[in-house]
């Protein structure tokens, strides 16, 4: 059986501040996603929200970039942020930048990430959703996963995936995508995903027969509202087992926290701290950045989970890890590599500041 799996999501009001998320919106978007699923629009769903993200988990059969299935989306998130204004959450609708769907959810504001794929006799898939960062912040666990065999054993032991696999990296900038083979164009692909703000892992594939491994959302927020309007905090699927990388294999980057962009006002780095979902409410600094990891089991499309997959002990040091760096990377207040590079800046006062002193800058 054939079945697509999408995941949209959008900011639609935070609770409180941006730190979390209300739970009458997220009863709004069952309840709507309920009516699609009793209608047959969809196979099944699943509501979840990352600090102040919501996330709608759908399978249907309508393949990737479905009218119906986003409008779907659309219409849900366009409820919740009636919600929203009636609870005058903070941001209301804050990610539904145009007034009208025009057949497509890309561009709009919320993002997506979607995959379809014939169902395996057992199909576990964890998603990943992160708050207070950009998509590039998959970059350097999705190279571990799929590249790296010092995380994954499954590429020098398991011989289905001993061809390695291919990766599809979009440069954000040019709206262009390149392929690389893994493991030969290493070096080469290294030498662009390491610029997370700029080169984005978009795709995964498995070399051997071509299936699709992973997909991140790399919907840019800032760029489509034409100025900062926040972060594209973003969403990731990868599947797993048989062939593809073991469960613990897709856990394993999480549990060193590597520095992300977009804490606080989007303008600083730290480090993703992976948490429960209960966790998930990003509050001090309005961080640090946060991950939760939601694992299901596909069966006939219907989604069987989820499980809280850091919720387990084994990640405690990770979060350990990440209060220490967070305690030491505050210390640096306004100044780089806490706050972004200037470049990165540029929808912030400092464009405006540079304006007001350029009579005082003197030739020397
Ligand atoms: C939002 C975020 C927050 C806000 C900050 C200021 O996702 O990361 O850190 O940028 O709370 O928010 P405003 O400008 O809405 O007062
Ligand atoms: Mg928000
Ligand atoms: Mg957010």
């Amino acid at each position: 059986m054939k079945v697509t799996l999408s995941v949209i999501k959008a900011d639609i009001g935070g609770y409180v501040g941006h730190s979390g998320m209300h739970p009458r919106l997220m009863e709004t978007a069952e309840e709507e996603l309920k009516k699609a699923q009793d209608d047959g629009k969809i196979l099944d769903f699943h509501v979840l929200r990352v600090g102040d993200d919501l996330q709608l988990i759908m399978t249907h059969t309508k393949g990737r970039d479905d009218e119906e299935i986003h409008k779907l989306a659309w219409d849900t998130f366009l409820k919740c942020t009636e919600e929203a204004k009636k609870l005058k959450l903070y941001g209301a609708g804050q990610d539904l930048l145009k007034d009208a769907f025009s057949g497509n959810i890309k561009g709009l504001g919320p993002g997506i990430a979607e995959m379809e794929f014939e169902e395996r006799p057992s199909e576990p898939v964890i998603i990943f959703m992160a708050d207070k960062t950009s998509p590039g912040a998959w970059n350097l666990p999705l190279y571990k996963i799929f590249g790296d065999p010092f995380n994954t054993a499954g590429l020098v032991i398991d011989p289905k995936m001993h061809d390695g696999f291919r990766f599809r990296v979009l440069d954000v900038y040019e709206n262009k995508v390149v392929d690389f083979n893994l493991p030969e164009d290493t070096y080469d692909m290294l030498a662009l995903i390491g610029a997370t703000e700029h080169y984005i892992i978009k795709e995964v594939y498995r070399r051997d027969n071509g299936d699709i491994a992973a997909v991140s959302s790399t919907q840019k927020l800032s760029m489509m509202a034409g100025r900062y309007v926040g972060k594209d905090d973003p969403v990731l699927v990868v599947r797993s087992q048989s062939g593809f990388p073991a469960v613990g294999e897709v856990l394993e980057p999480f549990a060193f926290p590597h520095l992300v962009t977009g804490w606080m006002r989007g303008s600083h780095i730290g480090p993703l701290m992976p948490v429960a979902f209960h966790e998930a409410n990003p509050s001090r600094f309005d961080g640090p950045p946060r991950v939760i990891a939601a694992g299901f089991q596909i069966a006939e499309g219907k989604l069987i989970g989820p499980r809280d997959m850091f919720d387990d002990p084994s990640f405690d040091e990770a979060r350990r890890t990440a209060n220490i760096m967070s305690d030491y990377i505050r210390r640096h207040g306004p100044f780089e590599p806490h706050r972004l590079h200037l470049q990165e800046m540029e929808y912030t006062t400092l464009p405006q500041v540079l304006k007001k002193l350029k009579d005082r800058f003197k030739g020397i």
